[in-house]
């Protein structure tokens, strides 16, 4: 194999790009090299492109595909599994500055965005038209639609509303080669061809840049109603998830929170709650009107019956705010507390509270803290590591526990990641969940998208 000749693609970047376009000042391609996950391996990039437009991503794809240069699109860089980490002597194709909503479609419910539009900016925007993004990740003030897209990323609403993928109707994708793909619809239905659009979805950079994105909206949802619900300890509060999820109401969010991460943020955001709780149950409404207030009163009977200590429902858009925001930083609040590793485990909503004691166990196992947060209407827990990386000792013990996490959600039928991606920290446990023959049909699919492996080399497989 001959060396990649560094200057020269330089040149030739230089010559095919704007001006403006083209980083490679060393200080300033620091801040490219990793994205949110701690304890990744990051490279050097040897430059870093800033695309304007659909043109720049073509010119500089080409130029990498010439020379065989590993090429890592990047958005937000909020990702929290190294997926968007920088390789050595790589070509960084940061989407974010291609941050215009296209087109809003009032008539058919969809919005044209480029991908470097945030997730709550987007949803802001459509809100003014009177329509409705619905997946709403906690990062959603700082996270953008091509990175969404690129991991199919989940969010808070999903037990009613489903994930980024559900929302996708059609992509603009610059292929390794540089070719642009169009692929997808505008309308309601579609069947002509593979679902190529949805095949780019979570494909995490490894199958092409994401450069435009057709997304499905809804109509507005109603203001919701929220509930909180504390229970003595975390069984009884996944035990309740679960007469939720069978009974015949769906709400429009349902989240937890374990002892650890609510005595956190309740310190931080002074929520109030009593310091001998030993989980919180989150819960709204978005029906609306005289339902919205039967549908949340179902919940608060269900929550009730289950064995809450105690209900409250929000009086105010205020105090229901505040619910939320402290729940949407929990990461954050534990990222004070020291270095942290943060799970993404989904199980089938029935085993939520083998999940629960499952990691109760592996936490007095490896004598660490691990703050449980999660999506409980989806079954998608954030089991996160809490320990002192200066440690090798706790360090190693934060490792296994973080691997064992993964590989008691698969026991229990589940999957290593319901939203975050498998990007580089959970490439190993990917072989166990996909099989032999998964990774064969990964490698095959990959090979046919991109022939010379160029497209963000060593991500998920
Ligand atoms: C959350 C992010 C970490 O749910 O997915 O807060
Ligand atoms: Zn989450």
């Amino acid at each position: 194999m001959t060396a990649i000749d560094g200057s020269n693609i330089l040149a030739e970047l230089r010559e095919t790009l704007p001006e403006n376009t083209l980083i490679t000042d060393t200080g300033l391609m620091e801040t490219y090299r990793t994205d949110r996950a701690m304890f990744c391996d990051a490279g050097m990039p040897l430059a870093v492109v800033r695309a304007q437009c659909t043109a720049d991503v073509v010119a500089a794809m080409k130029v990498a595909n010439k020379h065989g240069v590993p090429v890592v699109p990047q958005g937000a860089r909020s990702g929290l599994s190294g997926g968007a980490n920088a390789i050595d002597g790589c070509l960084v194709i940061s989407l974010e500055a291609m941050d215009q909503i296209v087109r809003i479609d009032q008539a058919n419910r969809y919005v044209v965005t480029q991908p470097g539009v945030l997730n709550a900016v987007l949803a802001r925007a459509v809100a003014e038209h009177g329509l409705f993004y619905p997946p709403d990740p906690s990062s959603k003030e700082f996270c953008a639609i091509g990175g969404n897209l690129a991991t199919n990323s989940g969010g808070l609403c999903c037990v009613k509303y489903g994930v980024t993928t559900d929302y996708v109707l059609g992509l603009e994708v610059v292929l390794a080669s540089g070719e642009v793909l169009r692929t997808g619809r505008t309308t309601v239905k579609g069947v002509a061809g593979y679902d190529l659009a949805r095949l780019f979805v979570g494909s995490e950079g490894t199958l092409g840049i994401i450069t435009e994105a057709t997304l499905r909206l809804r109509a507005a949802a109603e203001r919701p109603k929220t509930l909180a619900a504390t229970f003595a300890d975390a069984d009884d509060a996944a035990r309740a998830v679960s007469a939720i999820v069978t009974s015949r109401v769906v709400p429009s969010l349902l989240e937890f929170m374990d002892r650890t991460t609510v005595q956190t943020v309740n310190d931080q955001f002074h929520l109030g709650f009593d310091s001998d709780i030993g989980a919180v149950i989150l819960a709204q409404s978005d029906a609306g009107g005289i339902a919205g207030g039967a549908e949340i009163d179902s919940i608060a009977t269900i929550l009730r019956e289950a064995g809450a200590v105690d209900v409250v429902l929000a009086e105010t858009d205020q105090e229901a705010d505040a619910l939320l925001a402290a729940r949407r930083e929990v990461l954050t609040a534990l990222e004070t507390m020291g270095t942290t590793l943060i799970d993404d485990v989904c199980v089938p909503r029935d085993r939520l509270a083998e999940l629960v004691a499952g990691i109760e166990k592996i936490s007095a196992n490896q004598r660490l803290t691990i703050g449980v947060v999660g999506h409980a209407g989806d079954g998608n827990f954030h089991p996160t590591v809490v320990f002192n990386s200066d440690d090798d000792d706790e360090s190693a013990r934060a490792y296994a526990a973080f691997d064992e996490i993964m590989m008691l959600g698969l026991e229990l039928g589940g999957t290593i990641t319901g939203e975050h991606g498998v990007g580089l920290l959970k490439r190993g446990p990917l072989t166990i969940e996909i099989g032999e023959l998964g990774l064969q049909v990964h490698r095959d699919i990959k090979k046919a998208l991109d022939p010379t492996g160029i497209l963000n080399p060593g991500k998920i497989f």
